[in-house]
């Protein structure tokens, strides 16, 4: 895939604080004179925001371990074909709330261990990777009253609680070390204003 643009992605546990950097690193890029675009996972693109429906509604049991892994790498194929890949081409930086490291953890821990099966579908079918990846890390407890305060009918993976949160955290730790060419932790537990001048400091060296 040609990508002239940069491809960054916020990954973290629920209520750490991503969409908010994610939102403030777009206006910052825009004011500044960047061409970014704002894109979340799952969804992103028409398709994958459907798909993201029947992933984060509904009863938490409605889908097995194989076929929700199924269903959010369906969705990231056509955010990637349809959102991402294009603004890439067009030079712009995509600023994606959560990429493929959210499928590691999530489908790759939460139910048994399914890390081989999760980066086997990865390398088949997406095959792409962030330029940066800025894990914005907090204590769980922390996190999970945060994400608790917001009023969504999204919580599947939030209701797990907190011992999945402390292996999300941990997880998500792991990955900067395995991927550390382009990971970058960011201690999410300040004021937002100082989280995004780290988010800054990080990205602002690579952009196009
Ligand atoms: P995430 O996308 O990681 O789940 P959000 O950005 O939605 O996290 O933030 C979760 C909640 O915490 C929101 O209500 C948000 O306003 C609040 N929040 C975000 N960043 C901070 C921060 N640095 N300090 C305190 N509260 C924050
Ligand atoms: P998100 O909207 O980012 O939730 P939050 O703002 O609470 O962090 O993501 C929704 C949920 O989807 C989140 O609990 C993590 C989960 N998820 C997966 O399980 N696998 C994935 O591949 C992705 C992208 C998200």
């Amino acid at each position: 895939m040609s990508r002239s643009g940069l491809f960054v992605s916020f990954e973290g546990i629920d209520g750490s604080g991503k969409s908010t950097q994610a939102r403030r690193l777009a206006t910052r890029l825009c004011e500044s004179g960047h061409d970014a675009i704002l894109t979340r996972e799952p969804g992103g693109s028409p398709g994958a925001e459907e798909i993201r429906a029947l992933v984060l509604q509904g009863d938490p049991d409605r889908w097995s371990a194989d076929t929700e892994l199924l269903l959010f790498t369906a969705a990231r194929r056509d955010h990637l074909e349809r959102t991402i890949q294009p603004a890439l081409e067009a030079g712009k930086v995509v600023i994606c709330d959560r990429f493929a490291d959210s499928t590691r953890m999530y489908q790759g821990l939460s139910r048994g261990n399914l890390r081989a099966k999760v980066d086997a579908l990865h390398e088949l079918m997406i095959g792409v990777e962030p330029d940066l990846t800025l894990l914005i890390d907090m204590d769980p407890a922390t996190g999970l009253s945060r994400a608790k305060a917001r009023q969504t009918k999204e919580e599947r993976f939030e209701d797990f609680g907190q011992g999945l949160q402390d292996r999300m955290r941990a997880g998500f730790l792991g990955l900067a070390k395995e991927f550390a060419n382009r990971f970058h932790v960011i201690d999410g537990a300040r004021d937002a204003d100082r989280v995004a001048g780290d988010v800054w400091a990080a990205i602002s060296g690579h952009l196009p």
